[in-house]
């Protein structure tokens, strides 16, 4: 005797919300199970894995605290530095909680999408739409003039080639657009904004600068460098040192933790000292390429390194040649981790024409 229609749609749905509750648990439970147990069967322990949750509630708090005010201007006890050596400690179970992140927002689970992520999808569609706009336009510029040819007509003249191996996809151009805006926006004022506040402390580097410019430079990124980490996704399992990363693991390669490691700079890494960089970077860090890495490392470095710190450069000496400058009375040290390392009051100096 056949199953009538009812039926059938009853073992359907139910068939459906068992394959949800199975890819459920495959990614809120499994994944982080299994990689909690790779990391700590090689010895690399954390704070226990809550469910859902790992241990964004952990982070979360710790970033709250970093976030209030120091009493007093110093670089040694910088607390978002702090929290990262905290979070380094627990490095796998950050990865755990990052990768159960990144899973349960990416498409495969979209069965419960929270209110923020209905939200942050408007958002990105917002986003890519405006580019889109823009890449029209400059389409229809280059179909009169084909040599529009900076960064995003080059991008547009790659969309149209039928070579496989130069072609680049419209979702790559909007890709590369959105890399660019964040990465080249916000950076170098950030690093001006910090080595002003620096330059207004030791006001006798603001002598110095007029001639040493690139080692304040320096300097200034290695204590606060806007970028605080590098994250890198493995898409296989690797092998690093001795430590095995099972696939699909996000690192995070802490650069402001190894910007302020004494045992590679010494014991005044903490302190303004732009005389370490006067031979060069690799003086500085004793050969030691990956202890210093503002503009990331690798293939994928920073590809604006050489015209940010040009910028920099320029633009610190052309205040330097009209001012000297001293803290305001105002300004308050808080120095905070919001996408990039910003100093969350501004930076308050006083001016003084020469
Ligand atoms: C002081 C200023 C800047 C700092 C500290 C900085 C830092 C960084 C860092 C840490 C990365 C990641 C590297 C990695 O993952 O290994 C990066 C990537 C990138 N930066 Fe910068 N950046 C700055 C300015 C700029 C400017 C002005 C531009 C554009 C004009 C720019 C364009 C890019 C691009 C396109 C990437 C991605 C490169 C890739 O994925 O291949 N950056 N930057």
């Amino acid at each position: 005797m056949g199953l009538n229609v009812g039926a059938w749609i009853l073992l359907f749905l139910s068939s459906l919300a068992l394959l949800s509750l199975i890819k459920f648990l495959h990614k809120v439970w499994w994944v982080p199970t299994r990689i909690k147990h790779v990391f700590s069967s090689q010895g690399v322990k954390g704070p226990p894995y809550r469910f859902i949750h790992g241990n964004t509630k952990e982070i979360a708090a710790m970033k709250d605290q970093a976030r209030s005010p120091f009493t007093n201007i110093s670089h040694d006890n910088l607390k978002s530095s702090k929290k990262l050596q905290a979070i380094e400690a627990s490095l796998q179970q950050d990865l755990i909680s990052e990768h159960f992140i990144r899973k349960c927002s990416g498409t495969a689970f979209t069965i419960f999408k929270s209110s923020d992520e209905l939200k942050s999808d408007e958002l990105q569609k917002g986003i890519e739409d405006l580019i889109m706009e823009t890449i029209k336009e400059r389409g229809k510029i280059m179909a009169v003039d084909p040599d529009t040819a900076d960064f995003l007509g080059q991008l547009v003249k790659a969309n149209h080639e039928t070579d496989e191996s130069y072609h680049v996809s419209i979702q790559d151009i909007i890709d590369e657009c959105k890399t660019f805006y964040v990465s080249g926006d916000g950076t170098t004022s950030l690093v001006l904004s910090w080595a002003v506040l620096l330059l207004s402390i030791h006001t006798e580097w603001q002598e110095r600068a007029r001639h040493e410019i690139g080692m304040i430079i320096n300097e200034t990124l290695r204590l606060y460098p806007p970028g605080i980490a590098i994250i890198r996704k493995n898409e296989r399992e690797v092998k690093l040192g001795n430590l095995v990363i099972p696939a699909n693991v996000i690192l995070h390669v802490p650069v402001l933790a190894l910007h302020h490691d004494r045992t590679i700079w010494g014991e005044d890494a903490h302190l303004f000292n732009p005389e370490r960089f006067s031979e060069g970077i690799s003086k500085a860090t004793k050969n030691n390429p990956s202890a210093y890495m503002p503009f990331g490392f690798g293939h994928r470095n920073c590809v604006g390194s050489n015209f940010a710190t040009n910028t920099a450069k320029i633009t610190l000496a052309m205040i330097l040649q009209r001012y000297r400058f001293t803290p305001s009375p105002n300004y308050i040290h808080s120095p905070v981790h919001l996408l990039m390392l910003v100093p969350k009051n501004g930076v308050q100096v006083m001016l003084h024409a020469l």
